[in-house]
């Protein structure tokens, strides 16, 4: 079995249920109405996107362009932040969920596309602790990773669990090691990576996330046994969530809190 790696952060215990986006399925993406879902529904962290506008803001929005959650045309590399926090981003759910489900959230304030500032205050609010991922626009991992710990790191009290820092573009998780050592950082990847050991020591890792349909237990169990956590997105049906966690999973990252934390009471 592998040693335990000399960690330079607190190894990390994640929830068992995390929310997507705050809670993707039960109120717009990425919104502070989405995080007060999840916080209703009782989980005590959310996961959700920053990106930066076109003046350099981190704002929460997962997409390069601001169609699909705004209904408004525009990359998110060529807007300002003036053209973008008063956007409703309840135009998604609207497409996906229907009109009725949409019509409670349509106009609301909590519906805005939030800043990184107006989110923290919001996760105090309510006492949740935030998987913060880096999700830059092409070319912008490090500067990315460098704006949202910039404004993070003054926001976020020192006697509150720290925020995780997970990125696709692990050059970002190398930015977030040099400016926040002791805050934790999650490796993100779709697939299984080939090379996760290197990786995981190189960027200082402690948790792993990967695409749950690329995980088994052989694999859940040898990152596992090297001292790491593991994460795995987006887990929205019960079935597959008792898979994972007899598998060994600690998180589920997932669009259903609700249903995740209910259906594994049990
Ligand atoms: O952080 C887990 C998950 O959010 C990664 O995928 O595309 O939903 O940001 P995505
Ligand atoms: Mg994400």
């Amino acid at each position: 079995m592998a040693s335990p790696p000399a960690f330079s952060v607190p190894s990390l215990r994640l929830p068992r249920v995390m929310g997507h986006r705050g809670a993707l399925a039960l109120a717009p993406e990425n919104t502070l109405a989405s995080i007060g879902a999840a916080a209703a529904a009782g989980v005590t962290w959310v996961e959700f996107d920053v990106m930066l506008t076109g003046d350099r803001q981190p704002v929460l929005m997962h997409d390069k362009t601001l169609k699909r959650t705004t209904g408004m045309p525009g990359a998110m590399a060529e807007t300002p932040l003036s053209a973008i926090s008063g956007l409703d981003a309840s135009a998604g759910f609207a497409r996906k969920r229907g009109a009725g489900a949409a019509a409670a959230f349509r106009g609301r304030d909590d519906c805005r596309v939030p800043t990184l500032e107006e989110t923290v205050a919001c996760l105090l609010a309510l006492d949740l602790t935030p998987n913060v991922e880096i999700k830059p626009t092409p070319g912008l991992a490090e500067e990315t990773a460098a704006v949202a710990l910039e404004r993070l790191l003054p926001l976020w009290p020192e006697d509150r669990l720290p925020p995780l820092i997970s990125a696709f573009e692990w050059d970002a998780l190398t930015v977030a090691r040099e400016m926040a050592p002791l805050w934790p950082r999650g490796l993100l990847s779709h697939k299984f990576p080939k090379d996760w050991q290197a990786a995981m020591t190189r960027y200082d890792c402690a948790s792993l996330h990967v695409n749950w349909r690329h995980l088994g237990t052989a694999k859940v169990q040898a990152v596992k046994a090297a001292g790491y956590a593991v994460a795995s997105y987006t887990v929205n049906q019960l079935t597959v969530a008792r898979r994972l966690v007899k598998m060994g999973v600690d998180c589920l990252i997932t669009d259903r809190p609700d249903r995740l934390l209910a259906g594994l009471a049990d």
